[in-house]
């Protein structure tokens, strides 16, 4: 894309407030090196391709825009003569790519002063020295802060994410586990009996009986009630009575089982009447085991369901197959966050969610959201922690206004007066060093207030904090359209 050429008047150029006090001869270097173009209405260059030129605007309109995911999104419009873009950070050589970090056209026939990327790169050299080094350092210095944060950001949420995925598997998966080598060693003890039985001692008819009784039986472990323990202990005294009646060795060690599987004097006395007395003690044993490999199925079911949600959660958590802007539910990922922070959190502080579930889904970056509540659910803790440990936590969320109210209330020690104007700036903590880095609200604002168009307020008295989020309900971009 290029404009119309144009003389180039030293005196015109010399106007604009970026060349302010260069002498005659440099205006007239800067002339003879570059030009001056008139582009219409349209492109002039477009981000990504090679900067190739610095651009200082003389007259006209212009608009720079950035691509964000698949959306071009306007950064700039402006009509200030002497505005500049384009490849500005020359002087930087080869140690930054020298690619147009923004799209720029106009939207009216525009006059600009070009000068070629190498010749604004050597007369800022030449004419600046002392300024580049200070715009150098400001520059790297800025960039690695950023790249300090961004580590940090991704680090934080992967550590929450896997310590509290660790410690909430552990249980489940061990419990599979335990559940399975117990299965192996009935089965095992049912294919001997399967053995006793093919010998012969049980007719046809009585063999149909006991399986029949045995599907039953089955069915029953499925619709088990659940218990108090002082329901279930009645109910194992009576059926360890039954049992001993009927001359049952261990019925003790049985009849709590049965009762676990819902099973009672009744169905007992059912079974009783199916077989004949003789064989009672072997039928009862059998279905002994048809109920245990029933019970530790369940508990297979149970232990690897709940692995599945939690995975599930870590997904949802974590947005790791997601697009990553996207209308998203605040609720869901709030109970993700609470999920993978469970561990976190501990069972000494209560937690209390107050859902308005009628608010619509917002337009949102997700995994982003997700590391605010973890820093803002981090810090109630501590908070609760540094007040003794005990205390309750409220996840909140309602409508105010045009905006989605996400408040995190704690009962912990408070944010002092003296605190409450500094606590969003970056590496401001009151935590020992080695624990906070101080970036947790800060990394939060950004994502809020830069991201979301949103907003964090503060209240805080000893033993009643509440950090409240606003979150726009529709994006800016669906307004205008
Ligand atoms: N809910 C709260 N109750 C009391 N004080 C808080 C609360 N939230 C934040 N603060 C105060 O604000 C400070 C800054 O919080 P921030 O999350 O930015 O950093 P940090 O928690 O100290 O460290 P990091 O989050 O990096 O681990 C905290 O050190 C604490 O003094
Ligand atoms: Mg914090």
């Amino acid at each position: 894309m290029s404009g119309q050429l144009m003389p180039c008047n030293p005196q015109e150029i010399g106007a604009l407030f970026l060349f302010e006090k260069l002498t005659p001869e440099q205006l007239g270097r800067l002339c003879g090196a570059g030009r001056v173009e008139r582009f219409e209405p349209g492109p002039v260059y477009t981000e990504g391709d090679p900067a190739t030129c610095f651009y200082v605007m003389v007259e006209g309109t212009v608009v720079l825009s950035r691509r964000v995911g698949g959306d071009d999104v306007e950064v700039n419009r402006t009509s200030q003569r002497g505005v500049y873009s384009g490849a500005w950070q020359a002087y930087l050589g080869d140690r930054v790519p020298q690619v147009y970090n923004s799209s720029m056209r106009v939207t009216e026939p525009t006059r600009f002063f070009v000068l070629p990327a190498e010749t604004f790169a050597e007369v800022i050299r030449e004419w600046f020295p002392m300024a580049l080094h200070l715009l150098e350092g400001l520059f790297f210095g800025q960039k690695s802060t950023e790249l300090a944060v961004n580590q940090r950001e991704r680090l934080l949420a992967l550590g929450s994410l896997s310590a509290g995925l660790t410690h909430e598997l552990n249980n489940p998966a061990a419990a599979a586990v335990r559940a399975t080598a117990t299965l192996r060693e009935r089965v095992g003890k049912m294919r001997h009996k399967l053995a006793i039985i093919a010998q012969g001692s049980y007719s046809p008819e009585v063999m149909a009986n006991l399986i029949d009784i045995q599907e039953r039986t089955a069915e029953r472990v499925a619709k088990a009630p659940t218990l108090s323990p002082l329901e279930a202990s009645d109910r194992e005294d009576a059926v360890t009575d039954w049992l001993d009646d009927h001359d049952i060795q261990d019925g003790w060690r049985i009849a709590p089982t049965f009762v676990q599987a819902g099973l009672d004097e009744d169905w007992l006395d059912q079974v009783a009447a199916a077989v004949d007395e003789e064989i009672l003690p072997s039928a009862i044993g059998w279905l002994n085991y048809t109920v245990e490999t029933e019970l530790l199925m369940d508990e297979i079911n149970d232990s690897t369901t709940r692995i599945s949600h939690l995975v599930d959660a870590a997904k949802q958590y974590s947005q790791l197959d997601r697009a990553p802007f996207r209308n998203a539910d605040v609720h869901e990922l709030l109970d993700s966050t609470l999920m993978m922070l469970s561990a976190k959190i501990g069972p000494q502080i209560k937690v209390v969610r107050e859902y308005d579930r009628t608010l619509p889904e917002i337009p949102a970056y997700p995994a982003e959201l997700n590391q605010v509540w973890t820093n803002l659910i981090d810090n109630a803790v501590s908070a609760i922690d540094s007040a003794g440990g005990e205390g309750t936590l409220t996840v909140r969320t309602a409508r105010d206004h045009d905006r989605l109210l996400v408040e995190f209330r704690d009962t912990g020690v408070g944010i002092p007066a003296e605190h409450r104007g500094r606590i969003f700036d970056p590496f401001f903590t009151t935590k020992p060093v080695g624990e906070g880095t101080g970036l947790g609200l800060d990394i939060s604002w950004r994502i809020v207030v830069n991201k979301h168009h949103g907003t964090i307020q503060v209240e805080s008295e000893p033993g009643d904090t509440r950090i409240q989020v606003l979150l726009p309900l529709t994006s800016a971009e669906e307004e205008s359209a």
